[in-house]
This record gives structure tokens, sequence and C-alpha cells, in this order.
């Protein structure tokens, strides 16, 4: 395993080479953050920051061009013959249950799971004010889950069970996420 696989540079020229749609980089780029600054918050060494980072920039790698087989072609096809290590594989392939057939179990399939469905909600609710993710309230965004025709793609029960998955109430990874994407 070579090391600069983790590196910036070689992640985004991943995302530069199998991702053209810029909002899918952008979102691909959002949870990278979110779960590299759990990791970061649950005091995880630097080798494990950036492979969660890493799990998290990369886990919709091959959505755009093989949707029917996300993720297990990017895990299969692009990920594991570059090297990264069973342990993004396995959450990159958790944070699609009903499509790979794992269930996430470790705590970065589980921390993935969590930012994934989240992240892409509060990007949404980010866009509908002019000040995005500054000043955001917890119950702006709680507000807007409650209304289902907002955003009406993303999945309320995938956001709650992620809550569930890292014990965390909802209000308060909410209030943690926004804290990371107003640094942005
Ligand atoms: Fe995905
Ligand atoms: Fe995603």
């Amino acid at each position: 395993m070579s090391d600069n696989i983790y590196s910036s540079d070689y992640v985004e020229s991943l995302l530069q080479k199998y991702i053209q749609n810029e909002a899918l980089r952008h979102h691909a780029r959002m949870v990278g953050k979110a779960v590299k600054a759990y990791a970061t918050s649950l005091n995880l060494d630097e080798d494990m920051v950036s492979q969660w980072w890493a799990a998290g920039t990369l886990h919709d790698l091959d959505w755009e061009f093989v949707p029917d087989q996300h993720p297990l072609y990017a895990v299969e096809q692009i990920l594991r013959p570059a090297g990264y290590s069973e342990l993004i594989l396995q959450a990159i392939l958790s944070h699609a249950p009903e499509r790979s057939g794992r269930q996430p179990e470790s705590a970065l399939d589980r921390y993935l799971f969590a930012c994934d469905e989240l992240s892409g909600f509060m990007h949404a609710v980010s866009l509908m004010r002019p000040e995005g993710f500054n000043g955001m309230q917890v119950k702006s965004v709680s507000k807007k889950l409650k209304d289902l025709r907002f955003a009406a793609n993303v999945s309320r029960e995938d956001i709650q069970r992620g809550a569930q998955l890292i014990e965390k109430d909802l209000d308060s990874h909410i209030s943690f996420l926004i804290t990371v994407f107003q640094h942005e």
C-alpha cells in the first residue's frame, strides 16, 4: 500500500477522473470533510484521520457513470486495485446497504452513513440561504426535515438512522456539521 493514495492530490485526481458533475464532486468533498472532522473529534491518529477523509471523499466515485453498480464498481474496479484499505472499502460498501448487502458496523462505516445523506440535505438548505452555512440554525434544518416536499429525494429515514448509528441526537449531529461546513 503506497502512502500517496491518501494524499489530497491523488484523491482529488480520482474525483476529477470519474466525476464530471461539479455538484457531485462538491458532495464528495463535503462528506470527506464531515467524516474527517468526526475522526479528529474522536482523537483518531493522523493515519486514521486521512483514511476516514478518503472514504468520505470517495464514497460516490462511481455514482455518475455506473449508477446501477454503485458502489460495488468503485470498490472492486477502482479502489481495491488502487490499494485502499479494507476499512475504507467496507465503509463505502456499507453506505449503501440495500445495494451492497453490507450493513454499517465499524466506526467509520457508521459515521460515513451518518454524514452522507445529512450533508446532502444540509447543502440543499444552505442553497436557500444568502449566507449559506454561516449563521445557519439547527432549527431551520430540522424544520426543513419535516417539510417532506423540500429535498424530497433525501431519505429522512436514513438521516434518523445515521444519527442513531453514531449515538448522537440528530440536533447535535446537525449542529456539529454546521460548524464543519461553515468553514468552507
Ligand atoms: Fe452513494
Ligand atoms: Fe453520497
